[in-house]
């Protein structure tokens, strides 16, 4: 259905009818949550690299998030019927869809009920995945969280750093069981449809450029940002995960940590282990500051290369 309805070309853009026919074909994702943290660059990041963009959230995207040349569409992701028919079209502005990316969650473990936030979060990740199986939309990534791995590291140690996508999964909270479900699920659905590929991302703590400042505040003290092994992901270089994700060629489904090359620290990491984390079994890497949350698979795998650095 995806690949057919695709192929209609773009109707609305103020061109004329002569340069619509004969515009290459840009592939279109919807990206859910697309005027969140992460998602507002993410939108940002598709539009500039060759991608049309539908941005499914119950809120547009603030003034100034550089998403003029994307689709905005009020949508609540907990109606399927909702989810289903802004998949498949909205009125003259677009019709079918290549991709999806799907970040659209309540976040931040606390800030409300639990039970709240694992229904929003597994309700919106089965309808995404059960109305793209049904439209036939094959190419699809997930916000997972590193919190899946047994994060907070309160009163748990790792079994083993750098952490890495062997690390046994321990979610600690209803937030990081939702995503335990949503890798549960894409994995299933992956099995129903080996044609399919649908890629999770356990993002680190995201930051943006702006909060870079915070990070002098923990320097002096390995202990407030002990609970990630001290990791972090610049929301660009998250954006380019993503991106990276939808244009790799594979099917089935597929995890990947995602941080930044270093860590939020200027302590280096044998020093940081030895004070938090003594006795626990540690392979230094090559650098000093290096993630501890390993992205080694993401780099092989997805080419993936941060970018950005709190330090610069
Ligand atoms: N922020 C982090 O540190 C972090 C870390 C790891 C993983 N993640 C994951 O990355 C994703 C993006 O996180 P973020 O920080 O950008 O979150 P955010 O809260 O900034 O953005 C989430 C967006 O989803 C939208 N949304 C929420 N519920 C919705 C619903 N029912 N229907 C439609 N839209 C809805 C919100 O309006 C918001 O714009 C989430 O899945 C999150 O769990 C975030």
């Amino acid at each position: 259905m995806s690949q057919i309805l695709s192929f209609t070309p773009e109707i609305g853009l103020g061109l004329p009818a002569a340069e619509v026919l004969s515009a290459p074909k840009r592939p279109r994702a919807v990206v859910t949550g697309g005027s969140g943290k992460l998602g507002r660059s993410t939108v940002v990041d598709l539009l500039a690299h060759g991608w049309n963009v539908v941005n499914f959230d119950k809120v547009p995207p603030p003034p100034g998030s550089g998403h003029e040349d994307a689709i905005f569409v009020c949508t609540e992701l907990e109606d399927m019927g909702q989810v289903m028919e802004n998949l498949l079209e909205v009125d003259c502005r677009y019709k079918g869809v290549d991709a999806i990316v799907h970040l659209a969650a309540l976040p931040s473990a606390g800030m409300m009920g639990s039970s709240t936030q694992f229904r929003l979060n597994t309700m919106a990740t089965y309808n995404l995945l059960e109305a793209a199986r049904k439209l036939g939309i094959k190419n699809i990534v997930l916000a997972s969280s590193e919190t899946l791995l047994g994060l907070p590291l309160d009163p748990w140690v790792p079994d083993y750093i750098p952490m890495d996508e062997n690390s046994p999964r321990r979610p600690e909270s209803a937030y990081a069981l939702s995503k335990l479900l949503g890798e549960t699920m894409a994995q299933e659905y992956c099995r129903w449809d080996p044609t399919t590929k649908i890629i999770n991302l356990r993002f680190s703590n995201v930051i943006l450029a702006n909060e870079y400042e915070r990070f002098e505040t923990w320097q002096n003290d390995p202990k407030p940002r002990r609970w990630n092994l001290w990791g972090y992901i610049d929301a660009r270089d998250g954006a380019q995960s993503i991106r990276k994700s939808l244009e790799y060629k594979a099917v089935g489904h597929h995890q990947y940590i995602i941080a930044n090359n270093n860590t939020v620290m200027r302590t280096p990491n044998d020093k940081l282990v030895a004070a938090e984390f003594p006795g626990v079994p540690y392979t230094p890497t090559k650098g000093s500051h290096d993630t501890l949350l390993s992205i080694e698979k993401a780099k092989r795998e997805l080419g993936f290369e941060p970018k950005w650095d709190w330090k610069h």
